[in-house]
């Protein structure tokens, strides 16, 4: 079957002038190549990714089309689907996105975004999953396995080492070998290898010297002959600087922001080149090769391909399911949450977040949702008309910030892409009066309230693309609002939607019950206000640290970020809980956490090695009264870590539904295990519950 399509594929390239080929090769159209309609071949049609399929702009220039044809399923961003710990979801809302991208005619979706997440301040860190390669590498795996069921392409993005915004272009990431090995390449590799992902995204940062798009060490090195990928590189947009290392390297496609298609490194400039004589036409017919062979693939050259569809119903439903498991409870005294509903009457909610929509933010993740709930919304769809429910905004955002130009993209070439976004500080001007107002009007309403829920948090102005924080402190004055909300109200509940965690320090202690929520889709907020009310019994899991301070993650106590030409990864395999963990530096709230409404009892461990590979065998009951789902996380620890080792990895996960009183025996698959190590099983990383020798 594939030496046919391999024959096929050559016989058609054949028979391809030099003009059609370069054709194929580089942008036609902002996202699309052209085809070659003389001999059947389709141009490639690709689209962002990764929380829905992007709004169509016109062809050459970044002006949406106007029509009111593109609005879709809004879908939970990786960070939500990841704080699921469910590889089921991960699959199902990779086979929505994929559906979704399918029906909207796209041969390619730009994600997932499989970048570590080694700064909290990285402005796309909602993009991405995790801080752990294992965690990223398992969900991202199902999640493109999901995309491609439906003859869509998934391109995993971005290859490699793109884990800040700041710079972008032109930034150097020095990142020493075994990092690059344990930590920044295995999701790329699992998702060549084991998603069978067809397309590769090259990032806009250089590695070893050289930008990661015409980087032949890392495209055909690394990525094709260690891993064996034989699919499709395609450049980020701009990413490519020059005609004869993009010709000569592993990459296939180059993409761009800018409407002259001909001049792009890979058109016109290539055509000379291999007219004079000065590269080879060999090097674009490889290329050909590979972009034939996944129209094979996706069956664009014949044989039955499926259509897709888009906003199904059933696709609302996943979004609906992820977003219920991506909610994490994240402090519960005395019981606070859920709140009690029968007898309430009056409920005051208070925060920007309350009222706003995220979909159309955050850069080229931005989409047009067919419709999105809002957590104000949200809470009063379900407490009904016997419920007051007040609203008192509390804070507002910046009006400028963001990005919010239709156009920024195309200026993204210029000022090395992105920055990081300096803190407006607040004063006597008219913005800050306004603030002030809002503030103490929450606060004086806040004490005459039996429940008040604070809905805060963070927008698209600070999780976007081209744009880092510069701290982790709450915009907008909020701090200060939660402290008053606190001080009239003490039992008021804290929640968040936000793609990176926050500072909380300055009224954590005081706070009862604190819930973060994600961007995550139009039924997201459906999602946090069941939580809220007790419909839905939470079971997310931070997927990442939630630091007390960003200079307490290593990338920034150790090694480098922000606004340097070098940015120098000294932090080396400490990176995320690997930090803090080994070197005793206490998070706000650790990886793995989050809390339930039951509670779930571990009985011992032990290991067994079958056909299947080696196992965690686990019991565990729910001694609770109500049914919930447990993230049982296993890692694998060292009593003394070998030197410039971290002292805990995770290993395995399992998640489990159980009902009150109910036992299951949970297996959980093992990865990389190393003699020596002892395992850990437990809720989270800092909530062990048992252990064993291995094997
Ligand atoms: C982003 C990519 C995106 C591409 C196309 C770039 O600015 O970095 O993630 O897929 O644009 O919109």
């Amino acid at each position: 079957m594939r030496q046919d399509d391999e024959e096929r594929a050559r016989a058609l390239a054949g028979q391809m002038t030099l003009e059609e080929k370069i054709g194929m090769i580089h942008g036609a159209e902002l996202f699309k190549t052209a085809g070659v309609k003389r001999l059947g071949i389709p141009p490639l049609a690709m689209s962002d990714g990764p929380m829905g399929v992007r709004r169509e702009f016109e062809p050459d220039a970044w002006r949406a089309t106007g029509r009111n044809d593109d609005f879709v399923t809004y879908l939970p961003c990786n960070s939500a689907v990841a704080a699921t710990w469910n590889r089921d979801l991960a699959e199902r809302t990779g086979e929505a996105l994929g559906e979704e991208a399918r029906g909207r005619g796209k041969d390619v979706i730009l994600g997932p975004g499989v970048n570590i997440k080694r700064s909290p301040l990285c402005g796309r860190n909602f993009e991405y999953f995790s801080e752990d390669p294992y965690l990223t590498s398992e969900l991202a795996c199902r999640y493109i396995k999901g995309i491609q069921k439906w003859d869509v392409a998934a391109c995993v993005k971005h290859f490699a080492a793109n884990n800040q915004e700041t710079d972008r272009l032109w930034v150097e990431a020095e990142v020493p070998d075994e990092a690059l090995e344990e930590i920044y390449f295995p999701a790329f590799k699992a998702a060549v290898q084991q998603g069978g992902a067809y397309a590769v995204m090259g990032a806009y940062n250089l590695l070893k010297g050289v930008h990661c798009c015409q980087n032949s060490w890392l495209l055909d090195d690394i990525l094709r002959k260690e891993w064996g990928f034989d699919g499709v590189v395609i450049s980020d947009w701009g990413g490519v600087h020059d005609t004869d290392k993009a010709a000569l390297c592993g990459l296939d496609i180059e993409m761009s922001v800018t409407g002259n298609f001909d001049e792009y490194y890979l058109a016109s400039p290539l055509k000379q080149k291999v007219e004079q004589g000065a590269i080879s036409e060999a090097e674009i017919d490889r290329k050909v090769f590979r972009i034939l062979m996944l129209m094979m693939k996706l069956h664009m050259l014949g044989g039955e391909r499926k259509s897709g569809s888009f906003n199904t119903t059933g696709h609302r439903e996943t979004a609906l399911e992820t977003a219920r498991e991506s909610v994490v409870l994240l402090k519960n005294e005395g019981e606070r949450l859920p709140l009690r509903t029968d007898g309430l009457k009056r409920l005051l909610v208070v925060g920007e977040n309350a009222d706003c929509m995220h979909a159309d933010g955050g850069g080229s993740a931005e989409l047009r949702a067919l419709y999105e709930l809002t957590p104000l919304m949200a809470l009063k769809m379900l407490l009904g008309g016997n419920v007051q429910a007040d609203y008192a905004p509390g804070y507002c955002r910046d009006p400028e910030g963001g990005q919010t130009e239709e156009n920024w993209q195309a200026a993204s070439l210029e000022n090395g892409g992105g920055h990081t976004q300096k803190r407006r500080e607040e004063g006597e001007d008219a913005l800050s009066r306004t603030r002030e107002r809002l503030c103490r009007e929450a606060a004086a309403l806040a004490s005459g309230y039996d429940d008040v829920i604070f809905i805060g948090g963070l927008n698209h102005k600070q999780d976007s693309e081209g744009n880092d924080r510069e701290d982790m402190r709450l915009p907008y004055g909020q701090d200060r609002l939660i402290g008053m909300l606190l001080d009239a109200n003490p039992n008021t509940v804290i929640a968040f939607v936000g793609g990176s965690p926050v500072e909380m320090g300055a009224w954590i202690n005081r706070a009862r019950a604190v819930v973060w929520s994600w961007y995550a889709g139009m039924e997201g907020a459906r999602a946090l206000a069941e939580t809220l009310l007790g419909l839905v019994n939470p079971s997310g899991k931070l997927p990442e640290t939630f630091y007390k301070k960003h200079t307490d993650c290593s990338a920034h106590a150790l090694g480098e970020f922000g606004k340097k030409t070098k940015i120098r990864y000294s932090e080396g395999l400490f990176v995320g809980y690997r930090y803090n963990d080994t070197f005793g530096i206490k998070p706000q709230f650790c990886f793995g956490h989050g809390l339930s409404y039951t509670e779930f009892a571990y009985g011992p461990a032990s290991v067994t090695e079958d056909e299947e590979g080696v196992a965690l065998i686990c019991r565990i009951t729910n001694t609770g009264k109500r049914e919930g789902k447990e993230v049982a996380q296993v890692y694998g620890a060292w009593e003394n870590p070998p030197k410039g080792r971290p002292a805990r990895e995770l290993k395995g996960f399992e998640k489990v539904e159980l009902k009150p009183g109910e036992t299951k025996t949970v297996r959980i698959a093992l990865s990389g295990i190393q003699k020596g190590m002892r395992l850990q099983a437990g809720s989270s990383l800092a909530d062990i519950r048992c252990e064993t020798e291995v094997l």
